[in-house]
């Protein structure tokens, strides 16, 4: 994490004066539940050290000034407060946050110089959006007294990315950054919004990055999201997560088409395996929650086919290494990180062993996030 004299530091140097507020929110990574936050599932996300910071001072005028030091060429942006328009850049996200704020009544007084910084990287499936929607959210919270509860914050951050970018995302990414809490993983149930945290004893968790983006990952993951609510029509209910594997067996046959059929299936039995994970956690017993990860990553392969070639090869060469529980794709897939839940004593090796796997089959060098 940067730390705050850094960011206040920073703002000074582009802005010429000092933040009034700042506030910090953590990217994830995704120990299992996988493409179910919108099929009412249970998941089970895990924040991480690093993420997005936001810095604010407030200005006497209208205008919305942000400044991104992961965007250096895309210089100041400027916006009316008073007539907010997107500019293709990414400044939308975080005005997208405040249109969102001004629908529900919440309005800025005053303009704002904003400064983002993160330490998290763009488009690794680690939620980069999500942070930087909450940490700025939270920011204006504060500096505009706003009465809002962290679980409205992730809830405003997803509405920004749902109605204004056009990611039909569910609420997994938002509600762990704003509700994250160190070392205990968020087991969250999806449908009814209740939640728990729990401790992550004996295990570290090592994020390899395949260093790849593919392209459709946006377009295909509102085709998974349209694939499962055609089988909730086929099958007779609102959300696939509300059924348990028997029940899904004794009615699939009700979903005549074989793709939706397969998106169906890995739903409820990935709903079922974050149970059985969370159990196995709370019990101590890793080998058993690594099994279920290898479990869901061969399912988001075969039945939901959201991983791709490098994340297949990471996933799969891991799962084979000494001290590895568990190894899985996290986020929405199609590039991304592998999510490794290794003994501690292990990880050192696992790191230097994975990193030259990957190299040699690539050329490239993995990044790794501990
Ligand atoms: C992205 C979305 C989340 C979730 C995951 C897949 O990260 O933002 O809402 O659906 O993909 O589990």
């Amino acid at each position: 994490m940067l730390s705050n004299g850094y960011v206040s530091g920073a703002f000074v140097n582009y802005f010429h004066r000092a933040a009034r507020e700042g506030f910090f929110a953590p990217g994830r990574v995704n120990l299992i539940g996988e493409h179910i936050d919108y099929n009412g599932g249970y998941v089970f996300p895990y924040a991480l050290h690093i993420g997005v910071h936001c810095a604010i001072a407030v200005r006497n005028d209208r205008a919305l000034r942000l400044f991104s030091e992961n965007y250096p060429d895309a210089g100041v942006r400027e916006y009316d407060l008073d007539d907010l328009r997107f500019q293709g850049c990414w400044a939308d996200y975080p005005v997208s946050v405040v249109k969102t704020l001004q629908a529900l009544g919440y309005k800025p007084e005053n303009g704002c110089d904003i400064f983002i910084c993160a330490d998290l990287p763009d488009g690794a499936g680690l939620s980069s959006s999500a942070a930087l929607e909450v940490a700025f959210a939270k920011t204006l919270r504060r500096i505009f007294g706003f009465p809002l509860t962290d679980q409205e914050i992730a809830f405003i951050g997803k509405f920004a990315e749902n109605h204004f970018i056009g990611v039909n995302c569910g609420i997994m990414d938002q509600f762990v950054s704003a509700m994250a809490q160190p070392d205990r993983a968020l087991l969250l149930n999806t449908a009814a919004l209740d939640y728990e945290y729990v401790p992550l004893k004996n295990a570290a968790v090592v994020v390899v990055n395949t260093g790849i983006r593919h392209a459709l990952a946006a377009s295909a993951y509102n085709t998974r999201r349209r694939e499962c609510e055609s089988a909730c029509g086929a099958i007779g209910v609102s959300a696939l997560c509300s059924l348990s594997p028997q029940e899904f067996d004794a009615r699939s046959h009700l979903i005549t088409d074989a793709v939706c059929r397969k998106r169906a299936h890995h739903a409820v039995y990935e709903n079922d395996r974050v149970l059985r994970a969370a159990d196995a956690m709370k019990q101590g017993d890793l080998a058993r929650f690594g099994e279920l990860m290898n479990e869901s990553h061969a399912s988001l392969k075969e039945d939901y086919e959201v991983s791709c070639e490098e994340l297949d090869f990471l996933a799969e060469t891991a799962q084979k290494m000494p001290g590895v529980y568990g190894a899985r794709m996290t986020g929405g897939g199609f590039g991304g990180c592998t999510v490794n839940l290794v003994e501690p004593t292990a990880v050192k090796r696992f790191v230097s062993d994975i990193q030259a796997a990957y190299e040699s089959r690539s050329g490239v060098r993995p990044d790794v996030y501990l």
